[in-house]
C-alpha cells in the first residue's frame, strides 16, 4: 500500500481505541462532574419537569353557557332587558355575545330614500346619479333619481330599508352598562379517551344549593363555575365599561392539564382570562366588535317592517385545552435512552479539558493518539505521536 496516495492509505487504516489511564485528580473530577451533570439533567428535566416518562392524550371537551341578569336602559322605547334580548346567539355554546351598546333604527321599510349627503352622493339633477349603481359599501341600490334630502341639499335616491341607519354617533357610555353584573354559568365536560377519564368542571363535591348562591373567586370560591362578567373582564386586565362601548373579544381559558399517575394524581380545571382581540393603544382604526341584526314585524296592513340594531358588545370565547399524562414503559425507555446518550459526550468534554487546561497537557497529548509502526525492530512498538511532538 505504500505506493498509494496518502489520503487513500488513511482510508484503509484501522483505528481502535486504546485505554489511557491518567492518574490526575483534576481530570478525574472533571470527568465525573460532567457525568453527574448529565445524570442530573436526565433526572431533573426529563423525569420531573418534562415528565417524559408519560404517555399523553389531548382533551376532548364540550361547553355550554348560561347567562343570567336583567337590565334597564333609558334610551329608546326598549326599557327592560333579559337574557333573550341581549345574548346572541341564544343557544349558549362555547362562544356567546353580550350586547352592551347599540345603534337602533326603528320602523324601517323596504322603500326609497335619499342618501346621506357626502362628496359622492350630493347631486344637482338626475344626471349626477347612476341608475342601478350598487356599491357594496353604500346604503342601497341607486334609482338614478336626484331627490331633496333637506330643503337645501339634494342627494341620489336609493332602494333600501328606509329610513337609513345613522351610525355615526355611538353612545360613549354603554347603554347596557349593568351587563357588568350579569353572571354566566359555564358547564364544561371533558374526556381523555385514551385513559378513559371523564370530568366536569362542576366537581362532585359541589351541591345544588352551593351552585345556586356561589360566584367564582380565585381565593374563596375557586371551584364555582359561575362567573360575574365584570370580574372576568377585570382579571383580563381590562375595564368592563370601557370595553362595553365599542365591544371586544374575551377569552375564558380552561386548562385541564392532568397528571394521572397515582403519586401525583390531580385533574381539575384552572381558569384564566385574557382579551383576545388585540387592542393596540393609539390605533383607533376599526376597534372593538360589532355586527347588525334586525327584528321583523308585520303591521295591520300586512306591510313588513323591521327594527335594525347595530350591536356592540363583548364576545366571550371559552377555550378548553389540556393534556393528560400517565406513566408508560415505551416513552420511559425511549426518552431515558435519548437522554442517557448524552453520556457519550462526556469523554469529549474531559478530553478537551485534558488537552487544553492541564499543566501536563503536552505529555498527555503525546500519548493520546499514536500510530503503530509494524516495521520497527525488536524494541517492539515505537510510538510516533502526532500531537505536541517536540
Ligand atoms: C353592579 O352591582 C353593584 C353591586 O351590587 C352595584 O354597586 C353597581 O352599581 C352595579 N353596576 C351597574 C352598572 O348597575
Amino acid at each position: 500500500m505504500s505506493g498509494w496516495p496518502r489520503c487513500v492509505q488513511y482510508l484503509f487504516y484501522y483505528e481502535t481505541p486504546k485505554t489511557l489511564v491518567i492518574p490526575n485528580i483534576t481530570a478525574g473530577c472533571v470527568f465525573r462532574l460532567t457525568q453527574l451533570l448529565v445524570v442530573l439533567y436526565v433526572l431533573g428535566y426529563v423525569c420531573l419537569v418534562d415528565k417524559a416518562y408519560q404517555e399523553t392524550d389531548s382533551v376532548v371537551s364540550t361547553v355550554t353557557t348560561k347567562v343570567k341578569g336583567f337590565a334597564f336602559t333609558n334610551a329608546f322605547s326598549i326599557k327592560y332587558w333579559d337574557v333573550a334580548d341581549y345574548v346572541i346567539p341564544p343557544q349558549g355554546g362555547k362562544s356567546f355575545f353580550i350586547l352592551t351598546n347599540m345603534i337602533v333604527t326603528f320602523r324601517q321599510t323596504r322603500s326609497r330614500c335619499p342618501l346621506f349627503p357626502d362628496l359622492s352622493t350630493v347631486c344637482v339633477d338626475d344626471c349626477d346619479c347612476i341608475e342601478g349603481l350598487n356599491d357594496p359599501r353604500g346604503s342601497g341600490i341607486q334609482t338614478g333619481l336626484c331627490e331633496n334630502f333637506s330643503t337645501t341639499v339634494k342627494t341620489c335616491e336609493v332602494i333600501s330599508w328606509c329610513p337609513l341607519e345613522i351610525d355615526s354617533h355611538l353612545p360613549d357610555h354603554a347603554l347596557l352598562d349593568s351587563a357588568e353584573n350579569f353572571t354566566v354559568l359555564i358547564k364544561n365536560s371533558i374526556t381523555y379517551p385514551k385513559f378513559n377519564i371523564h370530568r366536569r368542571n362542576i366537581a362532585p363535591h359541589i351541591n345544588s344549593s352551593y351552585l345556586r348562591s356561589c360566584e367564582f373567586n380565585r381565593s374563596s370560591d375557586p371551584d364555582c363555575p359561575i362567573f360575574r362578567l365584570k370580574n372576568i373582564v377585570s382579571e383580563a386586565g381590562e375595564d368592563f365599561q370601557d370595553m362595553a362601548v365599542k365591544g371586544g373579544i374575551l377569552g375564558i381559558i380552561i386548562d385541564w392539564s392532568c397528571d394521572l399517575d397515582w403519586w401525583a394524581r390531580k385533574c381539575s380545571p384552572k381558569y384564566s382570562f385574557r382579551r383576545l382581540d388585540s387592542r393596540i393603544p393609539n390605533n383607533d382604526v376599526a376597534p372593538g366588535y360589532n355586527f347588525r341584526f334586525a327584528k321583523y314585524y308585520m303591521d295591520q296592513g300586512g306591510e313588513e317592517f323591521r327594527t335594525l340594531f347595530k350591536a356592540y358588545g363583548i364576545r366571550f370565547d371559552v377555550i378548553v385545552f389540556g393534556t393528560a399524562g400517565k406513566f408508560g414503559v415505551v416513552p420511559t425507555v425511549v426518552n431515558l435512552g435519548a437522554a442517557l446518550s448524552f453520556l457519550s459526550l462526556v469523554p469529549l468534554v474531559a478530553d478537551w479539558f485534558l488537552l487544553t487546561c492541564l499543566r501536563k497537557k503536552d505529555l498527555y497529548s503525546r500519548h493520546k493518539v499514536s500510530y503503530l509502526r509494524e516495521d520497527t525492530d525488536s524494541e517492539g512498538e515505537t510510538m510516533h505521536t502526532i500531537f505536541g511532538t517536540k
